[in-house]
């Protein structure tokens, strides 16, 4: 009989290890958005001649500018580059809420990549997509470029795709995921605004921190204006957003840069209308007793260390965002 109860209970133990998952988002259909296109994109991403030289050295070309967030959205611990290109004799401007009015014609890249060893980056990368959006008309198209297996050039694919990878992290241990490369409906369910396209990284505060170029340490608002890009203004003017992976600034504003770069896309007045009806407006400037984060502390805690959020767009927890925010939450 004892044995009996011993093997039972070694049973569920069994079944229970064998049942944790680490991420699992909350089943959800996500509706068929089907905004408006203007442009109809090349089946090579090479067609857009991004990278000069071995492309997945990821040199970027003539007229293509690095773009550095301070904070930026997390997935499966890639590395992502950012980049960005004009028509010549155009400008990006400021406009007046710290966003920025690209011209028609601009192209705004960002690939994703892993290193297959995290403690020495000499041992090469996989490079996985390179997404893009293109501004034609007042309206942004979006669509993302799968890279082929000899890393020489990558093809569009709209319908998305799970793919392994694995990749030694820095510590040494070996990490591996199904990274999902989503479909075209999937972007658009983040990157929507009051159902149009729109960019999400690329705000002035975000970009208004120091970088380096050409062996020299400067202000990245002042760079892009130095090589005729961005219009000119002071950028002492501009807020600054805060890297959320960085101790020595306010745990509060690394809280709110967490939740505005990995939740306010989809947990804003103007996003997608399943979330934004939700009591949560998690964007950087909305004020903090307007932003519904008091009193739904204990809620945001378990939709993040469940894994139920973000909804899309990472296949496992950020392990130190979730510290991050339950620092957060439990200093309020
Ligand atoms: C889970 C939400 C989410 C999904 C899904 C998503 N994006 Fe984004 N994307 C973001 C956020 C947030 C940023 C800005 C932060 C960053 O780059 O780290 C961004 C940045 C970008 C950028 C750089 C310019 C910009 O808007 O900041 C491009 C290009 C882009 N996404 C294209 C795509 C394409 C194409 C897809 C679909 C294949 C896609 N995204 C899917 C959230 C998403
Ligand atoms: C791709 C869009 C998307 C992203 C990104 C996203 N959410 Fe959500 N979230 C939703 C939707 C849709 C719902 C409503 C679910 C429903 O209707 O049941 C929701 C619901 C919630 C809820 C309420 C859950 C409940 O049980 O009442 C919380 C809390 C939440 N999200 C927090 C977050 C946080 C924190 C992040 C960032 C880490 C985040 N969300 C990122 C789409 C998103």
């Amino acid at each position: 009989m004892k044995k009996n109860i011993a093997f039972a209970i070694g049973l569920i133990l069994l079944l229970v290890i064998s049942c944790r998952k680490e991420y699992i988002n909350i089943d959800i259909e996500i509706p068929d958005f089907n905004f408006p296109k203007t442009l109809v994109f090349e089946d090579s991403l090479s067609s857009y001649e991004i990278f000069e030289g071995t492309p997945s050295d990821l040199s970027p070309s003539e007229g293509f500018e690095l773009l550095e967030l301070s904070s930026v959205l997390f997935t499966d611990y890639s590395h992502k580059q950012r980049l960005v290109k004009i028509p010549e004799g155009t400008q990006m401007t400021k406009s007046n809420d710290e966003k920025i009015d690209f011209p028609n014609g601009t192209i705004l890249t960002k690939t994703f990549f892993y290193y297959n060893d995290e403690r020495d980056t000499t041992l090469g990368k996989r490079v996985i997509e390179t997404r893009l959006e293109i501004k034609e008309n007042d309206i942004w198209n979006i669509a993302t470029y799968i890279w082929n297996q000899n890393q020489t050039d990558a093809i569009l694919k709209v319908d998305g795709l799970d793919t392994p990878i694995t990749w030694i992290d820095e510590n040494g241990i070996s990490r591996s995921t199904v990274y999902h490369i989503p479909s075209e409906n999937e972007c658009m369910t983040c990157h929507q605004s009051n159902s149009t396209m729109t960019p999400l990284g690329p705000t002035l505060r975000n970009l208004n921190r120091n970088v380096h170029r050409n062996g020299s340490t400067l202000n990245q608002l002042t760079h892009l204006q130095n090589v005729g890009v961005l219009n000119n203004f002071s950028a002492n003017q501009i807020g600054q957003m805060v890297n959320y992976d960085d101790p020595n600034t306010s745990l509060e504003e690394r809280g709110r840069a967490y939740l505005a770069m990995n939740c306010a896309h989809c947990h804003n007045p103007g996003s997608w209308e399943r979330s934004a009806d939700r009591e949560f407006d998690f964007r950087y400037d909305t004020p903090f007793n307007e932003a519904g984060i008091l009193f739904e502390e204990e809620k945001i805690k378990r939709v993040l260390q469940d894994g139920e959020m973000p909804l899309i767009g990472t296949t496992m927890l950020d392990d130190e965002g979730v510290d991050l925010i339950i620092q957060y939450l439990n200093s309020l």
